[in-house]
């Protein structure tokens, strides 16, 4: 199989589009959609979101040294979009997309409501890339809405929450599941 080389570029799918709120619950607080963030750490959980300095939403992140990572979800996709091509210096966009500022635990940023998993995060080191300031985080807490959560079990069921992706610049819906870690090395079963 042949390939053609193309320029160097952001070529990693398919990506999570989030929304990062920011801020103080009490004060100034935005949001700001992000698909330039990712895990990378297990112990502790830590990770990253990438921001360009001349965001509105920059100074409040580096101000409160704390965001919230609010996962996206099929509902959520257009309040997804829109937070991430108005800015927070002329839209209060919670009220615009009439969502909810909830007070996160440990941090002063407000968590999305209507997002069913907000994790609250610490930024412990800033790196200038380039076009983009990566904020390096520990994630402090996890919240998930409590309809995910199976009431025998206690697990986390993250796919009801139809969680959208985010593919070369186009919003994706879930697709169906082909397999569970660690699938490939399972003995298949006879039929
Ligand atoms: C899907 C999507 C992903 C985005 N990802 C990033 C990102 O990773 N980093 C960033 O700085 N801006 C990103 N943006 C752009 C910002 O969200 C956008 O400039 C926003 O209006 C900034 O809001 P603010 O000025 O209120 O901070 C993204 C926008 C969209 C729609």
């Amino acid at each position: 199989m042949s390939k053609v080389e193309w320029k160097p570029g952001n070529m990693l799918y398919p990506l999570p589009a989030v929304m990062v709120s920011c801020g103080d619950i009490d004060g100034e607080h935005n949001i700001i959609t992000v698909a330039w963030t990712g895990t990378i750490n297990s112990e502790p959980p830590m990770c990253y979101i990438s921001v360009r300095p001349e965001r509105h939403s920059y100074k409040m992140i580096q101000e409160q040294g704390s965001f919230v990572i609010n996962l996206t979800t099929t509902k959520l996709a257009e309040a997804t979009d829109w937070c991430g091509v108005r800015s927070g210096k002329n839209y209060n966009k919670f009220k615009e997309m009439k969502l909810t500022a909830v007070p996160a635990k440990h941090i002063k940023a407000p968590m999305i409501g209507e997002s069913p998993v907000s994790i609250e995060c610490k930024v412990t080191q800033v790196i200038p890339l380039g076009s983009h300031d990566m904020f390096i985080a520990e994630v402090l807490a996890v919240h998930a809405d409590e309809h995910l959560i199976d009431k025998k079990t206690g697990a986390l069921d993250l796919r009801q929450t139809d969680p959208i992706s985010y593919i070369h610049g186009s919003y994706y819906e879930p697709g169906s599941k082909i397999g569970r870690f660690g699938y490939s090395v399972k003995k298949k079963k006879s039929t």
